[in-house]
């Protein structure tokens, strides 16, 4: 069949400047990302442009990936990524991460799975594929029609165009005016914004128009009639085409002065041609426009007529032929001829192509469309086709079709009804739509007495972030344990749910209690994957209490893991590499000081979370790792990835796990020595963590401002931002238990600290955990030394000290011997006392703990025989001193020098240490007394 003028390679006229810019816009590829939207009414030729894109790519040699969007009813989900990587997924799939790989194998259903893909691992392994392309050479996206790209497809798009970088990959969209797109407002929010531009398509000039004319048509054109056809058309050129084509099939052309025998509504001038061609070629165009994917094969099924039927189209040029389907040569074509079908017709042919469309989920979508009255088989089948997309990742699209099979369930099958809904509800949640999700659970457990759907409705309403509030959530698990037992997965998932629940609560001896019991169900069931859940949470639980043994339980978890490798992510909601039993490990190791024995673990699970693309998971990570280099006293990598996690959460919007990443961004500045930065950081944090009831954070930013407070030697206030978790029995022996110990010596109510120090000891030792070891010695010396015993605080700080240098916590112990220091200069031992002051600074100094290395260089000068000496003072340190005497703070002292905050404390530190002070108190007692002297 020959193509009547294919547009193909028609000459592009009237358009130099745009095409200009187009080539300008291919060469800067090299350049790094980049992106192109055309717009412009219909017909204006905007498609036109951008197969000029493309061509001038290739034409460099450059990858090009294409898809149109298609303005159908039935939008296949991810028929825009078959498009896109179907020329390149050879080359592709075996670069990809194995998850990925897998993942993109089901999608594009080239091969079965069993569970739906998590997450966003879809998006992630595009990305992975664009970047990997983009390592040979410049990669062009280029979609046409972008406003109908199937979600999937755009939503992967979207993911993975906010995350290139410097890669080599440009965008070119099209896109009708007044028609919206998320994913090209997405390209205007990508970090390579600036490189992105609109390009409005404007009408063809007079003389363009004319020569389109020329080169396109066999028309007799007049300059009258030339000027009628750019008036009515409005210099469209699509429109003036089918002018002109009209005028063509007519046999006289208007005189001048007569109105255009042709309609000037370009909708209307294509119903004409439509309505010229012969019924069984209407009748094959109505067939076409209803599917995915037209062949003439299906059509001719369809309609029972034969390929011939189709010829008048082609040569009216109504439809083309592209990659073995056949397409309309205009979209535009194609919604006239769907609105002209009669509903009944449409009707009769999709019952038709139910049987005819090889696609599971096109078929199953006619079906539903044509289906009104309950009927099991029916529903039956959907219900298939709903399970078929959501194992190949498509949860919307499932979400549809088990929808639909609700709807077409007879009222009596009540356990078919739930089991639909429950389906449905799941590919809700995985799309996004809780909300339409806890609503079909509702029916469920509204309608369903007794059982196992039962329990699976309760199990799902019980999630925290379904139930209006935790007790209401604890109230529906409660209800479905008793519903799930004896039926050991859906028992031990409940448990678990209940333990975080309990979690949630700060109740842990519950949580405790619940993971006890999953664990047993588990284990007499001999359900490894269960088992191994059951165990990384009983050792979490366990963590905070101080009982049992965690690291074994998560050792044991890691081994089921490995037994049961085949499916590395496990069910359940310890699934994610968050959740991992290697995580927990990690986190007991970094109190163990065993740190390189824990970033092992840790960049295992990043590793897993970026190939899963599982970004809630990595940021989690992130702040994970965060932790471990502050520890380690890496300051710079810790803040790298807490800069890692930042960018994550403004990413994913999840505005209580924004709070944590604050929290751990406050906690370093902290380290830093930026006191009043972390106080405002922990402040921002705490405000989401009241939002969210979440009293873990609570404690945590309260904890970082008394440490804040502490390092700066403001023991009472230390303790005011601390705040009650002091007394409380779990909190109290996190690691913040050691600072609010401090803070209370300092303070000098050294009676208090007793209590949680004893706890603190008594965790430390059922624990065995090293971090908490040292901090039980320090704060021990610290006690001794408050109540006047030198020489016991001298023997307990050197056992502490001997015990920080077998372990790698350089910041724990610098502040060891800072304090081992500061008893032995009161003891009178000068010469060791300096030995451990000048390590402690040293050690702060390497750290860039500014306001430690400043303490404990306060503490080495007041050793030595010098007293405190008013000519050593500078005139500024001068000026300050007596600024701070007379009560102004430090922003007034600065203010009033012309100083810099930073610039008073630092003078303010220098003062103390040459002056033998330790408060501003003190300070006006001394300089009085020099007055007066
Ligand atoms: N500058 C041009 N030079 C030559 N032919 C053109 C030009 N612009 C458009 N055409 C012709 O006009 C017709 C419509 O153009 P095109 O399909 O590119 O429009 P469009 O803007 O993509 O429309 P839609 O929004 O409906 O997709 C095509 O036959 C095309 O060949
Ligand atoms: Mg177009």
């Amino acid at each position: 069949m020959v193509l009547a003028e294919s547009t193909e390679d028609a000459e592009i006229v009237g358009r130099e400047e745009e095409l200009g810019a187009l080539a300008r816009f291919i060469d800067d590829i090299d350049r790094g990302p980049a992106g192109l939207i055309l717009e412009g009414e219909a017909g204006v030729g905007k498609t036109t442009l951008w197969r000029a894109a493309m061509r001038m790519a290739e034409t460099k040699g450059h990858r090009v990936l294409a898809t149109s969007g298609a303005p159908t009813e039935t939008t296949l989900a991810f028929a825009g990524l078959v498009d896109l990587l179907g020329t390149v997924l050879n080359e592709v799939l075996p670069r990809l991460p194995m998850p990925q790989r897998r993942a993109m194998e089901a999608t594009l259903l080239l091969s079965e799975s069993k569970r739906p893909p998590t997450g966003r691992v879809i998006s992630a392994a595009l990305l992975t594929a664009l970047r990997e392309l983009s390592t040979t050479g410049p990669v062009l996206v280029a979609i046409d029609d972008v406003q109908w790209l199937d979600t999937p497809t755009a939503n992967a798009l979207s993911f993975a165009i906010r995350r290139l970088r410097g890669d080599r990959v440009a965008l070119v969209f099209a896109i009708r005016s007044g028609e919206r797109a998320a994913l090209s407002l997405d390209l205007m929010r990508t970090p390579f914004a600036d490189r992105v531009s609109r390009m409005e398509l404007r009408p063809l000039s007079f003389g363009a128009l004319r020569r389109l004319l020329l080169t396109r048509t066999d028309l007799r054109l007049t300059r009258h009639l030339l000027r009628r056809i750019h008036d009515t058309s409005g210099g469209n050129p699509f429109f003036a085409l089918e002018l002109a084509r009209a005028l063509a099939r007519g046999n006289t052309p208007p005189e001048p002065g007569e109105p255009l025998p042709v309609p000037a509504d370009l909708r209307l001038l294509l119903s004409d041609s439509i309505a010229q061609l012969p019924s069984a070629t209407r009748d094959a165009l109505a067939v076409a426009a209803l599917l995915a994917r037209p062949s003439i094969e299906a059509i001719s099924s369809a309609t029972t007529g034969s390929a011939d039927d189709l010829r008048p189209a082609f040569d009216a040029n109504v439809i083309e032929v592209a990659e073995g389907a056949i397409r309309f040569v205009h979209p535009l074509i194609r919604s006239v001829v769907y609105a002209q079908m009669p509903a009944a017709d449409r009707a009769r042919w999709q019952r038709r192509l139910v049987d005819i469309v090889s696609d599971v989920e096109e078929s199953a979508h006619h079906l539903a469309l044509v289906s009104f009255v309950p009927d099991e088989a029916v529903a039956f089948r959907l219900e298939s086709a709903g399970d078929h997309a959501r194992r190949r990742g498509a949860p919307l699209a499932a979400a549809g079709l088990l929808e639909h099979a609700l709807r077409l369930t007879p009222e009596d099958q009540a356990n078919e009804r739930a089991r639909r809904s429950l389906a449905a509800a799941d590919a809700w949640v995985d799309s996004g739509d809780r909300r339409r999700a806890a609503a079909l659970c509702e029916d469920v457990r509204r309608t369903i007495r007794h059982g196992p759907l039962r329990a699976d409705a309760l199990q799902r309403l019980a999630d925290k972030d379904n139930a209006q509030t935790v007790a209401q959530a604890i109230a529906y698990a409660e209800e479905a344990l008793r519903e799930a037992a004896g039926d050991h997965r859906r028992e031990v998932d409940v448990l678990l749910r209940l333990a975080t629940l309990r979690h949630f609560r700060t109740e842990w001896h519950a949580a405790v209690d619940c993971a006890t019991k999953a664990l047993r169900v588990a284990e007499a069931a001999g359900d490894l994957d269960a088992t191994a859940s059951a165990l990384t949470a009983l050792g979490m639980y366990e963590t905070f209490l101080g009982v049992g043994d965690p690291a074994r339980h998560y050792r044991r978890a890691i081994e089921l893991e490995g037994q049961v490798a085949a499916q590395t992510a496990s069910s359940g909601i310890f699934g994610d590499p968050y959740w991992a039993p290697q995580t927990m490990l990690s986190d007991w190791q970094r109190k163990n000081g065993e740190l390189d024995e824990a970033r092992l673990l840790l960049d295992r699970q990043y590793q897993r979370a970026v190939e899963a693309g599982d970004e809630a998971s990595r940021m989690l990570l992130c702040v994970h790792l965060a932790e471990l280099e502050t520890t380690a006293g890496s300051f710079d990598l810790a803040q790298r990835w807490n800069d890692e996690a930042m960018a994550l959460a403004d990413e994913t919007e999840a505005a209580r796990r924004r709070g944590l990443v604050l929290s751990s961004i406050a906690a370093l500045e902290a380290y830093r020595g930026n006191l009043q930065g972390a106080g405002e950081l922990a402040q921002q944090a705490r405000t989401i963590a009241d939002a969210f009831g979440d009293e873990l954070l609570v404690a945590k930013t309260r904890a970082i401002r008394c440490f804040a407070e502490l390092t700066a030697e403001r023991y009472d206030s230390a303790l005011t931002e601390l705040g009650p978790s002091i007394e409380h029995p779990v909190l109290s022996v996190l690691p913040i238990a050691g600072d609010g110990i401090e803070a209370l010596i300092g303070a000098g109510r050294t009676a208090e600290a007793r209590k949680p120090l004893d706890e603190l000891a008594r965790y430390s030792e059922r624990t065995g955990l090293r971090m908490f070891r040292l901090l039980v010695l320090r704060c021990r010396g610290l006690l001794s030394a408050a109540g006047g015993d030198v020489e016991g605080a001298i023997e307990t700080l050197e056992d502490a000290a001997v015990l920080s240098a077998e372990i790698p916590l350089p910041f724990e112990r610098a502040r060891t011997l800072l304090a081992l220091g500061q008893v032995l200069r009161r003891g009178k031992q000068k010469r060791r006392a300096r030995e451990a002051l000048d390590e402690a600074q040293a050690g702060f100094a390497r750290l860039g703990a500014r306001r430690w290395s400043e303490r404990a260089a306060a503490e080495l000068s007041r050793i030595g025989g010098r007293g405190p000496m008013r000519w050593e003072l500078t005139p500024t340190e001068r000026r300050v001193a007596q600024l701070v005497a007379e009560g102004l703070t430090n922003k007034e002292v600065a203010g009033a020098l012309m100083s810099s905050v930073r610039a008073v404390e630092a003078n303010l530190t220098r003062i103390y240490a040459k002056l033998g002070v330790r408060s501003r108190t003190e300070l006006a007692h001394v300089l009085g007394g020099m007055k007066t002297s």
